[in-house]
C-alpha cells in the first residue's frame, strides 16, 4: 500500500488553482507589487513546481534549477516583515478562495508561514 502525499492529496489542478489565485492577490497587492516582476507568469511557473516538490510530489523545481535554496534566492529582494505578512495574507485568501480546507490547509498554512518568516531578511522601513 503507497502512502499518498499531500500533493496526491491537493492534485496538480487545484494547486495550479491555488497558484493563480495567490499571484492575482500578489500582483495587486500595495506592499508587494514592487519587488515581483509585472509578469508574474515565470514566477508562478518556477513557484508550482517549488510547491509541488514542497507537498512531496516529484522534484521538478530542482530537476531543472537545482538546490531551492530559497533564503539565499530571496537576499535580491527586500523581504520585511510586513511583506511576508502580506505574502501569508494573500496565500491565507488563495486557500480560501480555492476551497483548501481542513487538517490540510492548516499544516501547509503553518509550514509556509515558517519558511515565510525565514525569508525576512530586511528590517522594516517606511515606504
Ligand atoms: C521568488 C518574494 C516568500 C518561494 C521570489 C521573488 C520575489 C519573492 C520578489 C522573485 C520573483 C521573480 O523574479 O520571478 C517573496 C516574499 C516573501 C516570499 C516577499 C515573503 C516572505 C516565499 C516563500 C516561498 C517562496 C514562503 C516558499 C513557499 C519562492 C520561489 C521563488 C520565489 C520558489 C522562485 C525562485 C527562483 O527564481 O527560482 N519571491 N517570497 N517565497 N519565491 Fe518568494
Amino acid at each position: 500500500e503507497q502512502t499518498k502525499t499531500p500533493y496526491d492529496i491537493i492534485g496538480e489542478a487545484k494547486l495550479t488553482e491555488l497558484i493563480h489565485a495567490f499571484y492575482t492577490r500578489v500582483g495587486n497587492h500595495p506592499k508587494l507589487k514592487s519587488i515581483f516582476p509585472e509578469d508574474l507568469t515565470e514566477t508562478a511557473r518556477k513557484q508550482k513546481q517549488f510547491l509541488t516538490q514542497y507537498l512531496g510530489g516529484p522534484q521538478h523545481y530542482t530537476e531543472e534549477h537545482g538546490h531551492p535554496m530559497l533564503r539565499a534566492r530571496h537576499i535580491p529582494h527586500e523581504i520585511t516583515p510586513s511583506r511576508a505578512e502580506a505574502w501569508l495574507n494573500c496565500m491565507d485568501a488563495a486557500m480560501d478562495e480555492t476551497g483548501l480546507e481542513g487538517e490540510l490547509r492548516d499544516a501547509l498554512y503553518y509550514r509556509l508561514s515558517l519558511t515565510a518568516k525565514h525569508m525576512v531578511n530586511t528590517p522594516e522601513y517606511d515606504e
